[in-house]
C-alpha cells in the first residue's frame, strides 16, 4: 500500500502553515488546523474503483488519511458501515428514498470510533504516550479503546451524569477517569489546565487536526455507497461538529480528485432544543456561537454548549443551502424508538433528534419527496439505557 498524501496543516480561520511531522494542538492563533492532502498528486495514481476492491475499514482510504510513512495504523475494524434503506419510514414523511448511515456498528458503538483511529495512530507515531480528552461521553469511550489498542495511556473526562455505558467502557480499557460537576466544557478546560504539567496530549474535538481526517470517511462511504454521486441532503446531529467538517471536507477532496461533481448534500444540522447552539446562531446570521446557557438534553452527545470549531460548521452548513434545527427531548426520544422499531437498527437519542428533525423538515415543504436523504444513526441505544428507560416498558 502506498504511502500517505499527507503534507502539511493549514489554520481553517488565518490560513497559516503548519508542519504536519510533530504533535501540534491548534494554530498560533487559537483555532482549529486542518489537514492538507497533494490531491493533485494523489489525482495522478488513484482510482476510485481500486478503493472499491480493498478490504473492507476505514484504512482502505490510507493513502487519502494521516498516518507516517512506515507507521501502523491503529485499528479496531472501524467504518465501512452500512447504508441501510428505511422504506417504511420514508413513505410515513412522504419521501421515495431514506436511507440510514448506521455508525453504530463501530467498535464501541459510535462513530467516535473513526476519528480516533486517525487522531491515536497520528499521537502515537509522532510520539505522545499519554492522551487526555474532555468528553460527553462516546469520544472518552473510543480514545479509551484506541489508546489500548496501542499501548497509550489515556485520561477521560466527562460530566458526573454521563450514560453509565460510556464510564464502564472506560474503566474497562483501563482509561483514567474523572467525573466533573459540569458540562464538556467544564472537562476541557480541567484538560488544559492540566495537559502541559502530566505531559497529556490533548485530543479535544477540533483542538487536534486528525479526529476531523477519520470522520472524513462517512463523506467518502456515503459517495462510494451512492454511486458517487453524494445525497440530496444530510441529517446530521451535530455537538462539536467533527462529523459535519469530516464530511464537507471529504467531497471537497472528492471533487478534487475527479471523483464526484460539484453537487454537494445540503447539510441539516440537528440539536436538542435544551443545547442549540448552532441552531441560534445560524438563525441569527452569527459567525460564531456564544455559549448555550444551562446545556441540557438527554442526548449526551449533543450536549455542548460552544463548539470549538462553530465558524466552520457555519460556513459549511451556509455554503451548502442547509438548515439547522432543534428538537424537543420528548420528541427525540419518542423519534428514537420509532427509528428502531421502524427499521430494526438500534438507534441512540442522536440518531432519534434527527428523524424528529427530518419530519418537521418535510413537513415544513424544505425537503421535496423525490430527494435521496441520509440520516445518521451515530451510535447504539444500548449505551443509553438512562435516557431510553422512558420509551421502555416498566
Ligand atoms: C452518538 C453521538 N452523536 C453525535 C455526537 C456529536 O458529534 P460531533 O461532535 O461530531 O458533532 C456525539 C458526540 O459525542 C455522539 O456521541
Ligand atoms: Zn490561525
Amino acid at each position: 500500500m502506498s504511502d500517505s498524501f499527507l503534507t502539511h496543516l493549514s489554520c481553517w480561520s488565518c490560513g497559516a502553515r503548519q508542519p504536519a511531522e510533530r504533535l501540534i494542538n491548534v494554530c498560533t492563533c487559537g483555532k482549529p488546523l486542518r489537514a492538507e492532502f497533494d490531491v493533485r498528486a494523489a489525482r495522478s495514481v488513484l482510482s476510485r474503483d481500486a478503493f472499491a476492491a480493498r478490504p473492507r475499514g476505514l484504512w482502505r482510504w490510507r493513502e487519502l488519511l494521516p498516518c507516517p510513512p512506515g507507521a501502523a495504523p491503529v485499528s479496531l475494524g472501524e467504518g465501512d458501515t452500512p447504508l441501510i434503506p428505511a422504506p417504511r419510514l420514508a413513505e410515513s414523511i412522504g419521501l421515495r428514498t431514506l436511507l440510514i448511515k448506521d455508525e453504530s456498528l463501530n467498535p464501541t458503538g459510535s462513530f467516535k470510533a473513526r476519528g480516533m483511529s486517525t487522531a491515536v495512530t497520528m499521537a502515537a507515531a509522532l510520539g505522545a504516550t499519554k492522551l487526555a480528552v474532555p468528553s460527553a461521553g462516546n469520544a472518552g469511550g473510543a480514545l479509551a479503546a484506541y489508546a489500548a489498542a496501542a499501548g497509550l495511556e489515556a485520561h477521560v473526562f466527562m460530566p458526573r451524569d454521563v450514560p453509565a455505558a460510556n464510564r464502564l467502557e472506560c474503566a474497562l480499557f483501563g482509561a483514567n477517569v474523572t467525573l466533573v460537576d459540569g458540562l464538556i466544557s467544564d472537562c476541557g478546560r480541567l484538560v488544559a489546565q492540566r495537559a502541559a504539567g502530566e505531559g497529556w496530549f490533548d485530543v479535544s474535538t477540533l483542538k487536534e487536526p486528525y479526529r476531523v481526517e477519520g470522520k472524513k470517511t462517512l463523506g467518502y462511504e456515503l459517495a462510494e455507497q451512492l454511486g458517487w454521486r453524494p445525497p440530496d441532503v444530510i441529517v446530521y446531529p451535530t455537538g462539536g461538529g467533527t462529523g459535519l467538517i469530516g464530511m464537507a471536507k471529504a467531497f471537497d477532496e472528492l471533487e478534487q480528485l475527479g471523483w464526484i461533481g460539484p453537487a454537494r448534500p445540503r447539510f441539516v444540522a440537528v440539536q436538542s432544543e435544551g443545547c442549540a447552539p448552532v441552531v441560534r446562531a445560524f438563525a441569527q446570521g452569527r459567525g460564531d456561537c456564544e455559549p448555550a446557557p444551562n446545556a441540557h438534553t438527554a442526548a449526551a452527545g449533543l450536549r455542548v454548549p460552544k463548539p470549538f470549531a462553530d465558524f466552520v460548521i457555519l460556513k459549511y452548513l451556509r455554503i451548502s443551502g442547509g438548515a439547522a434545527l432543534a428538537v424537543s427531548d420528548d420528541d427525540m426520544l419518542a423519534a428514537t424508538r420509532e427509528l428502531s422499531a421502524a427499521t430494526g437498527i438500534c438507534a441512540c437519542p442522536e440518531g432519534g433528534a434527527c428523524l424528529a428533525a427530518l419530519r418537521k423538515l418535510a413537513a415544513d415543504g424544505w425537503i421535496q419527496s423525490e430527494e435521496t436523504v441520509v440520516l445518521f444513526n451515530t451510535g447504539s441505544g444500548l449505551k443509553y439505557a438512562e435516557a431510553l428507560r422512558c420509551v421502555t416498558p416498566a
